[in-house]
């Protein structure tokens, strides 16, 4: 079907006094004795293009196009708007594609956010949700260019997996075998299964991203990471998008700096190509968005040692839900202590204690810290965990054997250690959580097409 896009008509002075043919849903409408006015979007852009028609002329306004959420075809000429200098179509013929009947859930001007997430197949048509997911197609273009642009090879690795990167018990089983009391052992069920083994969706591509870092060197992987993690919270889904990098010869301190080239580099990015968005969102979501973010690229992030964020927390004149000792595992509110209250920008911590960590991180000299590393950031808390891997097939094995894992799950990962091992390091970014910092939007669930959290699935 022949048509012009709506942000060109919009945007382009050279549509002026031509003939064109738009598409697209009747979102706002107006209708009189004389004249009727619809407010037509076609997804291309936040702004809708106005539609006149005259009744006095010829022209026909059939049945339907009046209904807001209906379908339509228009043909006529582009004249300026003398009221606000944009741009209106004076229509010349009218087809209705598709009726839309007065059941259209999107009546209504405004609608909670609680209530669209009950419809996303209805939320989409919004301007929220136009503006979230061109952003985010924004955001994962810049991801691979800035990647691409530095050489990283792209691998997408298994979704279906035999082993567990993170080791928290948050996988997804995958089996074919429904539910069966014929089995009087796991051993035998998992025997008898499509693999012939035990099998998840895997929490991260990491130990297959170090396999491949072994040999291109520089490699990041952009995929769906599952967790079924029973925390209902504003930042956790089941199946999330994550961006892995993994370096062959980086340290952490090398890890830090390609973590923050990368925030930055997308951040820009989406400045320069969604401006509109940004405004839509500073609008309605944000105020100081564009502040924020701008601060974020022009200043350098924080480094702080988990040793002192503990001591900041401790000396805090805040009452937090869970107490802090030196050891424990930070929680969102004092992640977001740190970031937001004392910092007042992103914080990369690092050096965590061995035991609230993964047992790849490299082990420090002290003997009880890793070279891990999380980036945290006002608003949200973690949006980036990652770490220099152990490099020592030895030390390796004593972080498995000390946290109760088994070495026979792990023998291609341990052979990278045996066979030419280098200092390499890597981080997952949350896909979601950085376009939640960039947005403004409050709740995950806003910012994924279909979000899957504890009970809920569609
Ligand atoms: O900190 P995590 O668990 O680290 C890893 O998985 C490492 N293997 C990454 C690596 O070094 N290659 O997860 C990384 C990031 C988190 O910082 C967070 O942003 C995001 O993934 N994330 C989630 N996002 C949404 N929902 C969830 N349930 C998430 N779990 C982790
Ligand atoms: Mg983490």
């Amino acid at each position: 079907m022949k048509h012009t896009d709506i942000k060109d008509i919009v945007t382009k002075k050279e549509f002026l006094g031509t003939q064109v043919t738009v598409c697209g849903w009747v979102r706002t409408a107006r209708d009189s004795k004389n004249m009727a006015f619809l407010a037509l979007n076609d997804g291309t852009t936040l702004n809708h293009l106005q539609i006149v028609i005259d009744k006095s002329t010829d022209v026909v306004l059939p049945d339907g196009a009046t209904k807001l959420g209906a379908a339509l075809k228009v043909v006529g000429t582009v004249v300026e708007n003398i009221n606000n200098g944009s741009v209106e179509i004076n229509a010349e013929e009218i087809t209705v594609l598709g009726e839309c009947p007065a059941d259209y859930p999107l009546q209504k001007k405004f609608q909670k956010l609680e209530t669209l997430r009950e419809m996303p197949h209805i939320r989409v048509r919004t301007n929220t949700f136009n503006a979230v997911f061109r952003v985010r197609s924004v955001m994962a273009a810049a991801i691979h260019r800035f990647f691409q642009d530095r050489g990283f090879v792209y691998v997408n690795t298994p979704l279906i997996t035999g082993s567990d990167c993170e080791g928290a018990g948050e996988m997804f089983k995958v089996t074919t075998i429904g539910y069966s009391n014929e089995y009087k052992t796991e051993e035998e069920y998992y025997a008898d299964d499509f693999f012939g083994k035990k099998a998840g969706l895997s929490v991260s591509g990491q130990l297959e991203g170090e396999v491949a870092a072994m040999a291109m060197g520089k490699i990041y992987t952009f995929g769906p990471s599952f967790r079924a993690e029973k925390s209902n919270t504003v930042r956790h889904v089941a199946e999330f998008w994550h961006v892995e990098p993994e370096v062959a010869f980086a340290e952490l301190p090398d890890l830090i700096e390609l973590a923050q080239d990368m925030i930055k580099y997308i951040i820009r990015d989406y400045m320069e190509k969604c401006p509109e968005e940004l405004k839509f969102f500073e609008e309605r979501f944000e105020k100081g968005l564009t502040d924020k973010l701008l601060n974020v690229v022009n200043s350098d992030f924080a480094i702080v040692d988990y040793t002192e964020a503990i001591e900041i927390l401790k000396k805090a004149d805040v009452k937090f839900d869970y107490k802090v000792e030196w050891g424990c595992d930070l929680q969102s509110e004092h992640e977001r202590y740190i970031t937001e209250v004392v910092y007042k920008k992103p914080v990369f911590l690092i050096n965590y204690p061995k035991e609230i960590k993964s047992f790849y991180m490299k082990q420090n000299a002290d003997g009880k810290t890793v070279a891990a590393t999380d980036l945290l950031v006002p608003g949200i808390g973690e949006i980036i965990g990652g770490s220099e891997r152990e490099a020592d097939l030895n030390k390796l094995l004593s972080a498995m054997e000390a946290k109760g894992m088994s070495t026979e799950d792990y023998k291609d990962y341990l052979d990278l250690r045996k066979y030419g091992t280098v200092p390499h390091s890597g981080f997952g970014l949350g896909f979601e959580r950085v376009i939640m910092y960039c947005t403004g939007m409050g709740n995950i669930r806003d910012v994924i097409f279909y979000p899957r959290t504890v009970g809920n699935i569609r």
